[in-house]
């Protein structure tokens, strides 16, 4: 194992130009306007996969975007890896606010990122990230430094939810069956502190929508007598938080798992800088639930967010205008033991009783997904952990990752799968945010790490 940094070193910039024309390919999975560029990107992973030595290999349909598939089947006596990735990205609007164009990758050097980061849509999140697994796998295959079995499957819909996922593992059960699934699509502390997370949030996401007259009126003729759906929108928003911001629906925090006292001190080890985080989003103050450290109220936390709101007059000049309808889209991250079904109906119930007689309200649910813990005293944890250690030269810290994989539990549920989140971007990199990137070292490091992952874990599951 020890030639693994003499085979980056000498293929660094081969891994580099792959991965740059994959992130070329505008794989946006919620607009159905680039349906065949994620197609194209499937087809992209496919062929890396069977390059890289992977038998099987097959760009699986299914009623939405395809799931990429392939393996490597040693001996089916040893145990089996199943590697999970997504090579769809989040839209890259709007345009006008990244420097770079989101689909040609740029390198550029930054404070976090002396040695350089790649600038483009999906370079963190998870393309990057996925395909360290395809190099690794490589490196594996060509030096004969495979210790055991490998399954790669690597979706095309896990930025809208994952929706044909869990039909597509139980429909092929006897294909996936492995040991553990290894993810790398979540983050690190920072590239001189590694960790990993141990868990990973729900989520529940509506769409509402308000409506008042049954047309927009003139705001003078009409206003002060009508109901603006506007108005009530906002104060309904606003009065879901208390004064201790707190979310203010019924039963809402009913099955939140409380951590006791040790653990939350564990939690709050972790490095943690107020200062540099205030600095980087250029924040006075952070803003939360009382009580609560930012990390417990990113890690164990249940949040409610507006993700969008729009209705009325937003062209230029003024129209004075009293709109019929108004709308928002909100976010709910959950957290061990709610449930994400039960969630969005008592959100449905709570704001259609707090809507005033003079409008009507809607509510539409979108896509969730379960919280997840994942397990610390296993062999793959031992193994990600060691394997970080020797790349990094310290041991990750257990952290808890405010973001949503639903397929997590999902694979717990279906194939009785565990995982481990053995990702290596950092927080700052903007995921799902204009000017998006990775760390070359980053990106270099994870396809270091992933070899002794597999080492490690084969030798500990003897
Ligand atoms: N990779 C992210 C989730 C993530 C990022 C977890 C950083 C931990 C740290 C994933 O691609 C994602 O964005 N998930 C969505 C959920 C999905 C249902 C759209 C999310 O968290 O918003
Ligand atoms: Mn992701
Ligand atoms: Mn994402």
């Amino acid at each position: 194992m020890s030639d693994i940094k003499q085979y980056i070193e000498q293929n660094k910039q081969r891994f580099l130009d792959e991965l740059f024309a994959l992130l070329r390919i505008p794989s946006i999975s919620a607009d159905s306007a680039f349906a065949g560029d994620v197609a194209k990107a499937a087809d992209f992973v496919a062929e890396s996969m069977r390059a890289a030595g992977a038998d099987k290999v097959e760009v699986c349909k299914t009623p939405g975007h395809p799931i990429v598939y392939g393996e490597k089947i040693i001996d089916p006596s040893l145990p089996t890896v199943l590697v999970y990735g997504h090579y769809d990205v989040q839209p890259a609007v709007p345009l006008e606010l990244w420097d770079t164009p989101p689909f040609e990758p740029t390198i550029k050097k930054t404070e976090l990122h002396p040695e350089g980061a790649i600038y483009a849509r999906g370079s963190a999140d998870d393309k990057g990230q996925f395909y360290m697994h395809v190099k690794a796998f490589e490196y594996m295959m060509k030096n004969n430094a495979l210790p055991c079995n490998i399954k790669m499957m690597i979706e095309g819909e896990e930025e809208v939810g994952s929706n044909n996922l869990a039909d597509f593992c139980i429909a092929n059960k006897e294909r996936l069956k492995a040991d553990v699934v290894l993810i790398s699509d979540t983050s690190i502390i920072a590239n001189d502190c590694p960790s990993i997370d141990t868990g990973l949030r729900g989520l529940s996401y509506v769409e509402v929508e308000i409506t008042g007259p049954n047309r927009d009126l003139h705001s003078g003729v009409y206003g002060g007598a009508v109901a603006n759906p506007i108005n009530i929108l906002a104060k309904m928003i606003a009065s879901m938080h208390d004064e201790n911001n707190h979310i203010t629906i019924p039963g809402f925090y009913d099955k939140v798992a409380e951590l006791t006292a040790a653990e939350r001190e564990d939690l709050n080890k972790a490095p943690f800088d107020l200062d540099v985080y205030k600095k980087d989003l250029n924040v006075g103050d952070v803003w939360g639930e009382k009580g609560y450290t930012v990390l417990e109220r990113t890690g164990i936390r249940p949040t409610l967010d507006v993700n969008g709101i729009w209705g009325g007059y937003i062209g230029e000049g003024a129209k004075t205008v009293l709109p019929s309808k108004a709308f928002a889209k909100i976010s709910m991250r959950l957290v061990p033991h709610q449930v994400s079904d039960e969630i969005t109906e008592l959100f449905k119930k709570h704001f259609e009783s707090i809507a005033p007689a003079g409008v009507k309200v809607e509510v539409r649910p979108h896509h969730g997904g379960e919280p997840v813990v994942t397990p610390t005293d296993s062999v793959a944890y031992r193994a990600a952990s060691k394997a970080m250690e020797t790349t990094f030269g310290k041991t990750p810290v257990p952290t808890r990752g405010g973001g949503s994989i639903p397929i997590v539990a999902m694979f717990e549920k279906e194939l009785g799968l565990k995982s481990v989140l053995m990702g290596f971007g950092l927080d700052s990199d903007a995921l799902h945010s204009p000017n998006e990137h990775y760390g070359i070292v980053n990106y270099l490091k994870g396809i270091e790490t992933i070899p002794y992952f597999f080492k490690y874990y084969a030798e500990g599951s003897k």
